[in-house]
């Protein structure tokens, strides 16, 4: 294995957080390069590995090593026969898309609005635009650490209340194609309550963990009260410092730690040109 961790190269992607990784293949890792991995991973909270040719197969096992696989709630765009794959494209085959063509529209963490939410993500890019399709990634950490001490202290112990329903959240529209779907808004589980100011488990860091797509309000904080307090973070966690742009290449495997960042598809694939992504989705811890 030494020859594997040899050849790793780690070099920056931005002021604001992630790596990218070259030199390694995920589908075979030895221990100790996987460890290693895993803790840059823990302290730059995106890695971007270059040059990954998975089948979902090798996609699950691999995220598989970081601990169970966390089924989406919508089952229609999970992969036949490897179900841990969630397809994300604006590919359509007879006249219906073959994945999740609108994912990620609005800043958020995945899969907040459940009581355990994902602790990392990974998307393979498997088909790339020429245009758009960009990601964006904020650092969650910067963002508690360089708020107010005042401001620290107010969110101390505060829990933010998190939905899938966007029927339940003043700050965004329904997209036209859930409009005359009430099953869309039935599959979605009871609110989830978590700290406002929460911390990692392995690096011991607090970060903001709210988001504009599932934060809808604050336990035992009255709207007049709560709503301007969460335009306030929301309009701190978009600081251009705290944020980097991803353009992607097809075989990067990119991975996030959602206790720690929030994500932005910014969409914009021109009609005609193919975006095809393979997510799996780790399981987290119950945020403390
Ligand atoms: C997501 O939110 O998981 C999708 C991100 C993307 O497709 O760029």
């Amino acid at each position: 294995m030494a020859t594997i961790m040899d050849s790793m190269t780690v070099k920056p992607l931005s002021d604001a957080l992630g790596v990218e990784v070259s030199g390694v293949n995920a589908a075979d890792l030895g221990e100790a390069t996987f460890k290693e991995l895993r803790e840059i991973f823990h302290e730059n909270l995106v890695v971007v590995v270059k040059d990954q040719d998975l089948s979902p197969a090798e996609q699950t096992e691999f995220a598989q090593r970081f601990g169970e696989i966390q089924y989406h709630i919508s089952p229609e765009y999970l992969m036949d026969g490897q179900p841990e794959v969630m397809i994300l494209s604006n590919e359509k085959e007879d006249g219906k898309f073959i994945g999740l063509p609108d994912g990620g529209s609005e800043w958020h963490s995945d899969h907040s609005y459940v009581d355990q939410p994902t602790g990392y993500t990974m998307l393979h890019a498997i088909k790339v635009p020429k245009d758009g399709g960009d990601t964006e990634w904020t650092n969650m950490v910067k963002a508690y650490e360089t708020l107010s001490d005042e401001m620290k202290e107010r969110l101390e112990g505060v829990i933010g209340i998190h939905s899938f329903n966007r029927l339940k959240n003043q700050r965004l529209t329904v997209p036209v194609r859930h409009m005359n779907d009430p099953d869309y808004y039935k599959r979605s589980p009871p609110d989830a309550f978590h700290p406002i100011a929460r911390t990692h488990p392995h690096t011991g860091k607090k970060a903001l963990y709210i988001s504009p797509r599932f934060t809808i309000g604050i336990k035992d904080m009255d709207d007049t009260e709560a709503q301007p307090l969460l335009d306030k973070l929301f309009a701190h966690i978009k600081n251009r410092d705290f944020i980097y742009r991803h353009r992607w290449t097809e075989g990067d495997l990119l991975m996030w730690d959602n206790r720690t960042t929030l994500h932005l598809a910014l969409l914009g694939v021109p009609e005609g040109q193919a975006r095809r992504m393979h997510r799996t989705t780790v399981l987290g811890e119950i945020p403390f």
